[in-house]
C-alpha cells in the first residue's frame, strides 16, 4: 500500500489484514518499531479525535510526530500545499496525515508525490477511510457475523464522509443490510451500498447497530438546510426510538456529538453506547494503517 486514500482503493485482503492487525494490536499490546520514521499531521480542517489518534498511534510505533500548524505556516505567504509537502519530505518526513475541505485533495497530492505516504484523514464530504475502519473494528468486537447484521446510519448522510466510507466498507465485507436513514433532503446523492429510507421507525426496527451522525451545518448549501426543531422531533435518537432496535443494539457516533440534536445524552452515555470504544479503537486502527504503508 503506497497511500491510504479511500476504502474503495483497497482489496478485500487488505481490509481483512488492516482490521486483523488493529484487533491484534489492541489485544496483544505488541507493536512494530518505526523509530526511524517521521509522521506529520497536516489538518486544514478542525479535528480532535483523528489528529490526536494518529499522533498516539504513531508514538506507540515509536515514530517522531510533527503537528504542522497550517494556519500559521508559510501557506499564508503563498506557498502551495505541494511545496509544503516537498519541504517537509526534504527534512525526512515520510508519512503525511492530511485533512482538507476539498474532495480528492489528498489524491491530487499523492499523484505528484513520490517516496512518501499520504493518509486521508477526511476530504470534505467525500471520504474518511480510517473512521470506517475503526467503526467496523468496534462492531466486529461485539458482533461476530457481519452477514447477519442490520446496520442503520441515521442523520445527515448527504454531507457525511463517514457514511460514504462506511458504505464502501460494508460493501467489501458483505454486511447483510445497511439502511441509510434521513429526512429526504439529507439522503445521499450517491449510494455506495445499502438502501435509503426516510422512515426512522422502519429503519430502527430490529437493528443490530445504529450509527448516528452529526448535523453538518458547515457543509450545507442554503437549500439543503432542515428546520432543526423538526429534525430533533422526527429523527433524534432517543431512548424510546432505540427501543425499536434489538435489545443489544450498539449505538455508534463518529463524533463530535451535538447532544440533544442528533442523539440524547441518555443514549450517548447509556449502556448501549460504544462511542468511546470507537475512539479507543481509532488508535489501533491507525497503527494498522501506518504499519501497512510501511510494508510498501
Ligand atoms: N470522527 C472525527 O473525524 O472526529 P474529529 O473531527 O474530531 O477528528
Amino acid at each position: 500500500m503506497e497511500h491510504f486514500l479511500e476504502i474503495s482503493d483497497l482489496s478485500f485482503q487488505q481490509i481483512e489484514q488492516l482490521l486483523g492487525r488493529a484487533l491484534y494490536f489492541k489485544r496483544q499490546k505488541h507493536y512494530p518499531d518505526f523509530s526511524h520514521h517521521n509522521l506529520a499531521n497536516l489538518f486544514y480542517e478542525n479535528s480532535t479525535r483523528t489528529r490526536v489518534s494518529f499522533e498516539m498511534a504513531a508514538k506507540l510505533l515509536n515514530m517522531n510526530v510533527v503537528n504542522v500548524d497550517i494556519q500559521h505556516s508559510s501557506e499564508n505567504k503563498g506557498e502551495i500545499p505541494k511545496d509544503t509537502l516537498d519541504n517537509l519530505a526534504a527534512m525526512g518526513i515520510k508519512y503525511f496525515v492530511i485533512r482538507h475541505k476539498d474532495k480528492n485533495f489528498q489524491r491530487a497530492l499523492a499523484s505528484t508525490e513520490r517516496e512518501i505516504h499520504i493518509i486521508n484523514a477526511g476530504d470534505g464530504s467525500h471520504a474518511h477511510p480510517s473512521q470506517a475502519l475503526l467503526d467496523m473494528m468496534t462492531i466486529m468486537e461485539k458482533k461476530q457475523d457481519l452477514a447477519c447484521l442490520k446496520i442503520v446510519i441515521l442523520g445527515n448522510i448527504r454531507h457525511s464522509r463517514v457514511a460514504n466510507s462506511f458504505q464502501c466498507l460494508c460493501k467489501h465485507l458483505d454486511v447483510a443490510e445497511l439502511v441509510l436513514t434521513a429526512p429526504k433532503i439529507w439522503l445521499p446523492e450517491t449510494v455506495y451500498y445499502g438502501r435509503v429510507s426516510t422512515d426512522i421507525g422502519e429503519s430502527l426496527q430490529d437493528a443490530d447497530v445504529v450509527m448516528c451522525l452529526r448535523v453538518q451545518s458547515e457543509r450545507m448549501k442554503k437549500e439543503e438546510s432542515v428546520d432543526l426543531d423538526s429534525y430533533i422531533r422526527d429523527y433524534k435518537l432517543t431512548k424510546d426510538r432505540l427501543a425499536l432496535a434489538k435489545p443489544d443494539a450498539m449505538v455508534l457516533h463518529p463524533g463530535p456529538i451535538n447532544r440533544g440534536v442528533e442523539i440524547d445524552t441518555e443514549v450517548a452515555d447509556g449502556p448501549q453506547s460504544y462511542i468511546l470504544d470507537q475512539v479507543t479503537n481509532g488508535v489501533f486502527a491507525r497503527m494498522a494503517i501506518i504499519e501497512a504503508l510501511g510494508r510498501g
